[in-house]
């Protein structure tokens, strides 16, 4: 029999009006979508924060803020994958309860440079000051910014202050004591001193071993 003599059964007619294909094509990836996001919202460990895991102190929080206006996260992600090669280049894959404080959060996927979830700890600050300031004086061929005016800015206490503010009023649990001592513990510091501390803090909640 040839496909002109016989009458259209539903799916043809599906398949033949765009409009209501788009429909149920938007329909059918919605389900998908769901089956797979809400279960998320309810799993106690993609939503709890890991053992010791703590909204950001005063000045890490000021160098989080600087490391995303710089764009750093243009070309260094923060989230090591499972899989062995990074395992062993950066240390424990990165886990969800690690970055429940991260407003935005900088996973990323950009890798220019390296990963940067496991780098507390892995140089000293003087080493990121020079780095910072000129990335060649360390690693010559570095394709990475210098970034010297961080060392000449000074930190604003009050942009700070207000910034755990609006975090608490989202649910960060930071307490009044802590917010009303931000701009004593970032005064005199420079933006080269407060990205150096987010810098060393990054990894600090990172599971031991691999
Ligand atoms: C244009 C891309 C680019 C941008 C933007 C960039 N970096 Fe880098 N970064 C690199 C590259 C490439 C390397 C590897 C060479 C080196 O160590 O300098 C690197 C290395 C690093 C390292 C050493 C990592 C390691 O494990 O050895 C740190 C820390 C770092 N960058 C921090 C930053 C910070 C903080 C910013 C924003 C203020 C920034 N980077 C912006 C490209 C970039």
């Amino acid at each position: 029999m040839s496909q002109d003599q016989k009458t259209p059964n539903a799916h043809e007619k599906i398949e033949k009006n765009v409009g209501l294909l788009a429909v149920f094509i938007a329909v059918a990836v919605s389900f998908g979508g769901l089956a797979e996001i809400v279960p998320l919202m309810y799993q106690a460990e993609a939503v709890q924060p890991l053992p010791g895991v703590k909204p950001y102190p005063a000045l890490e929080l000021a160098g989080r803020d600087i490391y995303v206006r710089e764009g750093c996260y243009n070309c260094h992600s923060q989230m090591v994958r499972t899989l062995r090669f990074e395992t062993e280049r950066y240390g424990h894959y990165s886990l969800a309860g690690e970055s429940v404080y991260d407003r935005p959060f900088q996973w990323g996927s950009k890798r220019t440079g390296p990963d940067l979830a496991r780098v507390g700890g892995r140089y000293s600050d003087a080493w990121h000051r020079v780095h910072l300031n000129d990335p060649r004086d360390v690693v010559p061929e570095s394709n990475m910014p210098s970034f010297p005016w961080l060392s000449k800015n000074a930190v604003d206490g009050d942009t700070v202050q207000s910034h755990m503010r609006a975090l608490k009023r989202l649910g960060d649990p930071y307490t009044d004591a802590e917010i009303a001592a931000a701009p004593a513990a970032v005064d005199g510091k420079t933006e080269m001193d407060a990205v150096v501390a987010y810098l060393q803090g990054l990894g600090r909640h990172a599971p031991r071993g691999e």
